[in-house]
């Protein structure tokens, strides 16, 4: 995904070569992540694919099977390694990973503090946000949890900008060498507000924490133990409404179940070039949208916060 070479520049690469890891994709739902061997061979529905024919293929190329049949072969993005990752814990997804990277003032460069590592997947995109020159100190007090995450961060190729130390932080705290040194603070722990005096020592003047809970009264502690210290405490529940969108005859439009859905709110005109007149037809094609029936709802909530003036 992220070449980093030693200097510390960033190279993304166009093709594939023996030891990455591509995401397989088949459609919208099914994907997985395979490491290629030029020695091994990947059996689905569609046939046999040999690894040894996709390396040096540019990274989105369409691949063939020993039967004709045909999958796609993606750069390891942190967006689909989230939607392919092995589920060590709960994860962050992308609606809530974007949103924070963004309110975190992440940028490149920056020094980001992490507790739980749990499966990486916020660390992957942290990652990606602070290259090429910035760094993610990641603490999960599971041993072989942080041992996995190191694995998966080496396969992804965002090793270079992450370190994952294993740390009790609602215990210990975080180590004092990153004392006023951090831009920002993230925790996605069970008692977050044991961890946050500690984080507020490792900020930077300005700097930003933020604390991901599931529960609303993790919430309330949380911030009861912010207002000593932080100012601008904001709570999001981040909500994702997913739409899937059809070319179909507009009778044939069906919702999961069975209903029609009576305003669709794209229906497409058609232009008659000989008259020049526009007609609507309600049985010929039309571009239709709906909320995914299976759309993620309540996945938590993040709470923002800025460190004090600290004179
Ligand atoms: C829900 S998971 C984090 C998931 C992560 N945000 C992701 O996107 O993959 C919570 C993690 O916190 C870790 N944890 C719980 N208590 C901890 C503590 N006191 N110190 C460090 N890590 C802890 C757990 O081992 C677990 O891996």
């Amino acid at each position: 995904m992220l070449g980093s070479d030693g200097t510390k520049k960033l190279s993304f690469r166009q093709s594939i070569r023996d030891g990455d890891l591509v995401i397989v994709y088949e459609k919208r739902d099914v994907m997985k992540a395979v490491e290629v061997c030029e020695t091994s061979v990947l059996q689905n529905r569609f046939g046999v694919f040999k690894h040894s024919d996709w390396i040096g293929k540019p990274f989105g190329s369409k691949v063939l099977s020993s039967k004709g049949g045909f999958v796609y072969l993606l750069a390891p993005t942190p967006e689909l390694w989230t939607l392919v990752l092995s589920h060590r814990t709960q994860i962050l997804y992308i609606a809530d990973i974007s949103f924070l990277i963004t309110y975190l003032e992440i940028v490149p460069g920056s020094l980001v503090l992490e507790s739980g590592t749990g499966s990486g997947s916020l660390t992957t995109s942290l990652a990606r946000a602070v290259a090429p020159t910035g760094h993610v100190y990641t603490f999960d007090f599971h041993q072989q949890r942080a041992a996995s995450a190191r694995e998966d961060f080496e396969s992804t190729g965002v090793s270079s900008l992450v370190t994952v130390g294993v740390r009790d932080i609602q215990g210990e705290g975080f180590p004092e060498e990153f004392s006023r040194l951090a831009d920002s603070v993230f925790l996605d722990l069970p008692q977050p507000w044991l961890a946050i005096p500690s984080a507020g020592k490792m900020l930077k003047q300005d700097g930003t924490l933020c604390s991901f809970s599931p529960c609303i009264e993790q919430v309330q502690r949380s911030c009861e133990t912010l207002n000593s210290n932080f100012r601008d405490i904001r709570t999001f529940e981040v909500l994702l409404r997913t739409y899937e969108v059809h070319e179909g005859k507009m009778d044939s439009f069906q919702s999961n179940e069975g209903v029609s859905l009576r305003s669709p709110p794209c229906k497409r005109r058609q232009r008659s070039s000989e008259s020049n007149t526009v007609h609507d037809s309600s049985s010929s094609p039309a571009v239709m949208a709906r909320p995914c029936a299976d759309a993620r709802g309540h996945t938590g909530y993040l709470t923002f916060a800025r460190l004090k003036c600290l004179s």
